[in-house]
Order: structure tokens, then C-alpha cells, then sequence
């Protein structure tokens, strides 16, 4: 009670100063002053990260380089053991004990681990613990160069197994969240048998980037760059695989991958099982296979590939581009190519016992599918193996090439340290209890523009909105996170905006990057990102948020927790509220979001890591921008109305977007314990959709969605009727109005896979496929 009265009185005092201040700066910040072959800026600057809720912050360190710790990075010390003890410093969450796992995950204890540029030997996996990320030197590439005599699952490891052969592993690998890797060389050449660059073991809120994996070449090279058998993932991009048996072997329920390239390996991609993937620009030159897909099981346990939907793909000097393991003549396996240039590839399409299903040579494919397409309103689907709508798509959306716009992680490697504020050095906190509402607000009027904003490590609180200004370049340590709390933010009736990006009307370059917004306490009131930039005419994707994500609730000092908000304890909303809407593109914006995890806590992530919460949000994501609008490998799940809710929008291109719904549904049924809110553009619930829609576009045109994963796996926290695949009854509503086209959309356990004008229009036990009901294509 007293801490909720101290509260108050902060935040009014903090909102009057504010209206004082507000002069902006005067010499804007202009191209990167790094001279060649200086270090990289993070490597040079002051390190102020605290991590605010661990034990003992004072001496918790966040920010270690390996050379510190021992490594010498001169090509030959093997190098193993010290980076290794680098990433393991301060009782960090991994390890096993007999079969155990110790932890199996947490947030109170981040690392950044540094490598200066070197070439460091490692004999056995350097293990990324959870919420790591290595981060090389971007101007001076570290190589991370296995011995001889390596052995290992591979270079870099994300989620050991235990011995014991019980298939134990230290973290769930659908929970495994909070890794990044980049800019790194990995090199196995000099490992005669089999070697791996990365165990790429992961879920959500991970991250890998600007990566070259250097492999034997040849038709008996035994590497592969990534080994992935299984999770939820998650975004991966800007990648290089030269060589190797497989460029990257992968399984994993869902993913984004945009820009790598694989040359020389004799298989670019194997797939061995998922649900859906979307690979954006691929890549791939003198391989034997492009492609290499498990397919064929349509039931059973053996899942194998539900869908591959590849856009922009350049192909050259490979004899098949894509090849299944088993010819296919219904639904087994969905298979989207859009835009995909061959240069002397001779079979597009094939199966592995040599079969032809579409021809390749030096050609261009507009758009081919296979699996089921629908139009409208039509409740029947075709089966096609040929081509299927072409999606329009606006200029706004592509670049120069025709291709879908990406752009990369800023990691501003141009830049000299005095280019950099450190909001610590500035005033701020950082330290998860002072209010630093007013710190935050100085810095950006006084920096905006002129520096690049650096979020120390840390949890900065703020009590009441905070503007950052257009022109806001800013980047966190390790997900530096930015949290609304306290009395400004319960009204559910008034919600305010946390964090507001812009003012309405706003252009300026503005890019956010490995931050973490969330909230503390309840916050019924909380729109938590309110996004209102817009890119300027001469910067495409200039406003954006990279690797950036909005978690609310389940992390210690979240006060969200298992003895507040346990699963078990029903209609205990009023401490368990943890935002009105989570991120909010208003009218007049415009965003490239990548990586961008939209999450209400199910789980509480410190403590024992998987038991449940019972938290309550109301809205995922709101778009009403009229684009362009790039939301790449992005993920909205366990909000109440809605995850995706598109109005009167329009230049879209959404891909893949992962949606999961409430576990509580529908007790209560949507929206309670929120209200129907017309202003907000709330979609509408009634006989047919009585929970939370994973997808609603109303009113908008040219909406692009290349993969969509809409999973609903419990009934009021029963998962019975996965088996029985009835958790929901529609989770994907467009009204007619709109003109959307939807590629490759998976559902799990929905009875009605899409909805028009709410009426359930596809039935899913039409679409079986494996685990997944798909659809190929729905276009209007
Ligand atoms: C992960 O994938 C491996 C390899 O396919 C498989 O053996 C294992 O059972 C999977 N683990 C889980 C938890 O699904
Ligand atoms: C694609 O990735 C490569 C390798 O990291 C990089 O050099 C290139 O700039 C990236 N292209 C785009 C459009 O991001
Ligand atoms: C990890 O989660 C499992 C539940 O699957 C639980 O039994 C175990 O106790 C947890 N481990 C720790 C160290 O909390």
C-alpha cells in the first residue's frame, strides 16, 4: 500500500517537470567517425550493465569480454575453456546433475559475451547459456576455428543433451528463449569427419546474424552449418555457409529465415520436420540439391515437413532446387515459391527417386504451390501442384530488385564510442526500483538524433508516458528492458501509452534494437509501444525495431509471478491485468519490425521455469498503418482479443506470424475480462468467434501474409481437444472488404481455419496435414 502511494506521488511530480524541458539537440549525429580496424564500439565503451534483479547486482557482471577471462584468440590456444568460463561467470542458469537439468531458464542472469577480433581454437562446444548472446566484433570478424581434434555437437551449443542417452536436455526446447549470435566466422575445415557450426536449438526471442559457417567441400564433406531438431522459433538472418554436407539441417515448428546464401554445399537446407517456414531470400549457387524435404506423413507420429513457403530465392548451377523424400499427389506437405529465379537449375520441383514435378532450367517462377487454394467465400478446396495466385505487391514493400524489403540489425559498426550516450552515465538507473521517467525523457530531448542512445543492461521503470522522440537511434545490452508501472497505467477505461515512438505525424530514421518493453504490476491501462514514426520518403524501412520484444509478465520482478497470478487461481484478474494493448501502429505509420515477440507470459521463467500463469492482455498487435508495413519473423501470443488485428491498413507483407491463444479460453470466453471497445476497433465476438482471433483484417488492402502459424492448443487449460483438433472454433477472421492473401496458414486444433465476415469458411479436417491443418493459398 505504501509503495502504491509512493507511486503516485512520483508520477505526478516527474509529469510536471516534464512539460518544462524539451530542447532538442543541435548537432546531429551524421555518418559513422569509426576509423578502419578500430574496435567496435561496444568493445571500447564503458561498461555500466547491471542485471536489476539478480541477487547480488553490485557484482553480477553482464558485459564480459573473452580475452579477459583468458582467451587469446592467436589461432592456436585452444581457447575452449576460457570462453567458456566467460559465458559461465556469476551462477548462471545451466548444467545438469545426473539426468537433471539445474535451471531450466531464467531472466535475472543476462551475458553479453564479447570476442575482440582473433581466431580462437575450441576442442569442445562453447555452450550459450540462457539469455546470452556472443556478440563478435562486426568490423573485425572473430573466427571461431574447431581443432582437429574437435568433438562436439557442435561449435556453438544452445541447449546440451545430458549423458545418459535419455534425450534429457538442460532447457525445454519450445521455452528456450533469449539467444543471439552474431557476427562471427565459424570455421571447421580442418575437422576431417563430421562437425557442426551451431546447435541451433531454439524458440522464440532469438536471434542469429551476420554469421559465415566455413565447411570442407566436396560429396563426402560430413558438416553442416546449423543443426536444429527441434523448437519454436524465431528469426534467423544475413547468414553465409560455404561447403559442408548440409548448409543447414533443420526442424523446428516454425521460423523465419531472410537473406543467407549457401554455396558449394551438397544439400542447401534439409528440412526434417516443422509445421511451416518461411525463408525470405535465399540464396544458393553450385549446390546438388536446394531443397532437401522429409515428406510424405500426413498422420501419425512422425511428423515430417508441413510447409515450406520460399520467397525471392536466387538459385544457380544446382541440378534441383526443391526435392522431397516422397512423391506427393495430396496433401502432404505444402509448398509455396514466389518469385524464384533459376539460372541452369534443370528440375524446380522433385522427388529424390529422380521424378520431375515441375520443370526448372534458367527461369523465373511468379508463383507455384502445392497443397489446397481457396478464394472468398468458397468452401471447397483444390488441390494444385502448379500456379496459384499471385499476390499483388505494392512498390512500397519492395526494393530495387523486386524483392521484399529486409534490412538488417543496426549494430551501428561505423560508429566511434563518442558517437554513443550511455543513459547510465546520463542519470538514469537502470535498476528495476527508481523511477527513471524523468532521466529518459531529458535524454532524449538532449540526444535524439545526435547520439546513439545506448540502454546500458538494466530495467529502467517509468510512471507515466514516455515520448521517444523520431530520430531516436537506440539500442539496448542484451535486451535491455524498459518497464511501465504504477498508477498512470490502471485505467483501463483511459489507456495511455507507455512508451510512445513518435508523436502522430512524425517522419525521422528510428530504430530500436535489443530492447525488452514490458510492464510491472498490473497495468490494465498500459498500451505499452504506441508507434507513430513513420520512415522518411529517402530511408525505406527507416523506422523499426530489431530483436526487440514485448514480454509482460512471468519474469522476476515483473511482480506477475507464480505467487500472484498461479494458473489455478480463477477471476483473479485486478493484480493479474498486464496491459490494455501491447503494441499499437497508429495511422500515419510506418514500421519494419523484425523478430518482433509479442508475449503474455504463460509460464513463469525464474523459479522452477515452466509453471503456469493465469495473466490477462487485452490486445496483441493493432495495425492501422497504411504501410508500408514489414513484419518479419514476428510472433503476438496469449492476448485476450486478439494477436494480429489489421483495420483499415493497407501494404502489408507479414511473414511468418506465429499466434498462440489464451489457455484459459473460453473461461472466460472473450473479451473478459476486458470490454468491447468500438474506438480501439475491436473485433466483434458472437455465436461462431468466442475467443481470441489470432488474425483479424478488417477494412484493408494489399495485406501480404507469406506463412502464418494460428495455434490454439488448450480448452480452458485442458489440451484434450488437441487430439481431437477442436480447441477453438475460428481463429483467422477477414471481412470482405478487405483484399488479403494469405500463403501457407497452419492452424493447430481450430475447427474453422478462416473466416469471412465471421463465418467459418474452411474446415480444417479438410487440410490435414500431419500436426497442421494447411491451406496453400487463400486469396480475396
Ligand atoms: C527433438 O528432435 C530429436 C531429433 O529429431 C528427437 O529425437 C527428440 O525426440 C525431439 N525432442 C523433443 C522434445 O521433441
Ligand atoms: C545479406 O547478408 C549478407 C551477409 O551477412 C550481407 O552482406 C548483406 O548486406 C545482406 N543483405 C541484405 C539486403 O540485408
Ligand atoms: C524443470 O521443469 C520440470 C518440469 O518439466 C520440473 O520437473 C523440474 O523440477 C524443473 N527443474 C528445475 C531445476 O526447476
Amino acid at each position: 500500500m505504501l509503495l502504491t502511494l509512493l507511486w503516485a506521488v512520483a508520477s505526478s511530480c516527474a509529469f510536471t517537470l516534464v512539460s518544462a524541458l524539451g530542447s532538442a539537440c543541435t548537432s546531429p549525429l551524421g555518418a559513422g567517425t569509426a576509423a578502419a580496424g578500430d574496435p567496435y564500439w561496444l568493445e571500447s565503451i564503458q561498461h555500466r550493465g547491471t542485471a536489476a534483479f539478480n541477487p547480488d547486482p553490485a557484482n553480477y557482471v553482464v558485459f564480459r569480454n573473452v580475452k579477459d577471462y583468458g582467451a587469446v584468440g592467436d589461432g592456436s590456444t585452444d581457447d575452449t575453456a576460457a570462453i567458456n568460463a566467460a559465458i559461465q561467470d556469476g551462477d548462471r542458469c545451466g548444467g545438469s546433475v545426473g539426468i537433471e537439468t539445474v535451471c531450466n531458464s531464467t531472466t535475472i542472469t543476462p551475458a553479453v559475451v564479447y570476442f575482440p577480433s582473433g581466431t580462437y581454437v575450441v576442442s569442445t562446444p562453447i555452450i550459450a547459456y540462457y539469455t546470452t548472446q556472443l556478440i563478435g566484433d562486426p568490423n573485425n570478424i572473430p573466427t571461431l576455428s574447431a581443432s582437429p581434434s574437435f568433438a562436439g555437437i557442435a561449435v556453438i551449443d544452445t541447449d546440451p543433451y545430458i549423458d545418459g542417452g535419455s534425450g534429457a536436455q538442460w532447457y525445454f526446447n519450445t521455452n528456450s528463449f533469449f539467444r543471439s549470435v552474431r557476427n562471427f566466422r565459424i570455421d571447421l575445415t580442418a575437422v576431417a569427419g563430421g562437425a557442426t557450426g551451431l546447435h541451433w536449438q531454439v524458440s522464440q526471442a532469438t536471434s542469429l546474424t551476420n554469421v559465415v559457417v566455413d565447411m570442407s567441400q566436396g560429396a563426402d564433406s560430413q558438416h553442416q552449418g546449423i543443426y536444429m531438431e527441434n523448437g519454436s522459433g524465431g528469426f534467423m538472418g544475413d547468414l553465409v555457409f560455404n561447403g559442408g554436407k548440409f548448409g543447414i539441417w533443420v526442424g523446428n515448428q516454425q521460423f523465419t529465415v531472410r537473406n543467407i546464401t549457401i554455396n558449394n554445399a551438397v544439400t542447401a537446407i534439409h528440412g526434417s520436420w516443422n509445421w511451416g517456414w518461411t525463408f525470405q531470400r535465399v540464396t544458393i549457387n553450385d549446390c546438388s540439391v536446394g531443397f532437401e524435404l522429409e515428406s510424405g506423413s500426413i498422420d501419425g507420429d512422425a511428423q515430417t515437413v508441413g510447409g515450406e513457403a520460399i520467397i525471392d530465392a536466387v538459385v544457380s548451377n544446382t541440378p534441383v532446387f526443391v526435392q522431397s523424400t516422397t512423391a506427393t499427389t495430396s496433401l502432404a506437405g505444402s509448398l509455396v515459391l514466389n518469385n524464384i529465379q533459376l539460372t541452369n537449375v534443370p528440375t524446380a520441383v522433385g522427388i529424390a527417386d529422380g521424378s520431375v514435378v515441375l520443370e526448372g532450367g534458367t527461369t523465373t517462377i511468379e508463383s507455384w504451390g502445392q497443397g489446397n487454394v481457396y478464394e472468398g467465400t468458397g468452401t471447397t478446396g483444390t488441390f494444385v501442384q502448379g500456379e496459384i495466385v499471385s499476390a499483388n505487391k505494392p512498390s512500397s514493400l519492395l526494393d530495387g530488385n523486386g524483392h521484399i524489403f529486409g534490412k538488417g540489425y543496426p549494430q551501428y559498426e561505423a560508429y566511434a564510442p563518442s558517437q554513443f550516450v550511455s543513459v547510465k552515465a546520463e542519470g538514469a538507473a537502470g535498476d528495476g526500483i527508481t523511477d527513471d521517467t524523468q532521466a529518459l525523457t531529458d535524454i532524449f530531448s538532449k540526444y535524439s538524433g545526435c547520439s546513439i542512445i545506448f540502454f546500458d543492461a538494466g530495467t529502467y521503470v517509468v510512471s507515466d508516458t514516455v515520448t521517444i522522440p523520431a530520430g531516436t537511434q537506440m539500442i539496448g545490452e542484451v535486451w535491455s528492458v524498459l518497464a511501465g508501472k504504477g498508477s498512470a497505467f490502471q485505467d483501463v477505461e483511459n489507456p495511455k501509452p507507455v512508451f510512445r515512438v513518435g508523436e502522430s505525424g512524425d517522419q525521422g530514421v528510428t530504430e530500436i534494437s535489443n530492447i525488452i518493453f514490458q510492464t510491472i504490476g498490473p497495468a490494465a491501462g498500459a498500451i505499452v509501444v504506441e508507434w507513430n514514426v513513420a520512415e522518411p520518403a529517402d530511408s525505406q524501412g527507416g523506422a523499426g525495431m530489431w530483436d526487440s520484444y514485448i514480454r509482460l509478465g512471468g519474469s522476476e520482478g515483473s511482480e506477475q509471478d507464480i505467487n500472484t497470478c498461479p494458473w489455478t487461481s480463477t477471476n483473479n484478474y485486478d493484480p493479474c491485468m498486464s496491459a490494455f494493448m501491447a503494441l499499437h501502429l497508429t495511422a500515419g505509420s510506418t514500421a519494419y519490425l523484425e523478430g518482433t515477440w509479442v508475449w503474455l507470459a504463460d509460464h513463469f521463467m525464474d523459479g522452477d521455469g515452466y509453471t503456469r500463469l493465469s495473466l490477462y492482455s487485452g490486445r496483441g498487435i493493432l495495425s492501422e498503418s497504411t504501410g508500408p508495413v514489414w513484419m518479419i519473423g514476428t510472433g503476438s501470443e496469449h492476448h485476450t482479443l486478439y494477436q494480429y488485428n489489421i483495420v483499415n491498413a493497407a501494404n502489408h507483407y507479414m511473414g511468418l506470424i506465429q499466434t498462440e491463444t489464451p489457455y484459459f479460453q473460453p473461461t472466460p470466453a472473450a473479451p473478459t475480462p476486458f470490454t468491447y471497445r468500438e474506438d480501439y476497433n475491436d473485433p466483434v465476438f458472437g455465436d461462431q468467434i468466442t475467443e481470441a482471433l489470432g488474425l483479424n483484417v478488417i477494412n484493408s488492402q494489399d495485406i501480404i501474409i507469406f506463412g502464418a502459424g494460428l495455434y490454439s492448443f488448450f480448452d480452458t487449460y485442458s489440451e484434450d481437444c488437441v487430439d481431437t483438433r477442436n480447441c477453438q472454433q475460428s481463429i483467422a477472421n477477414i471481412d470482405s472488404a478487405s483484399s488479403v492473401t494469405i500463403y501457407q496458414l497452419n492452424t493447430v486444433a481450430i475447427t474453422y481455419q478462416l473466416s469471412v465476415d465471421g463465418v467459418g469458411i474452411i474446415n480444417q479436417a479438410d487440410n490435414i496435414n500431419g500436426f497442421t491443418s494447411t491451406v496453400t493459398a487463400w486469396s480475396q
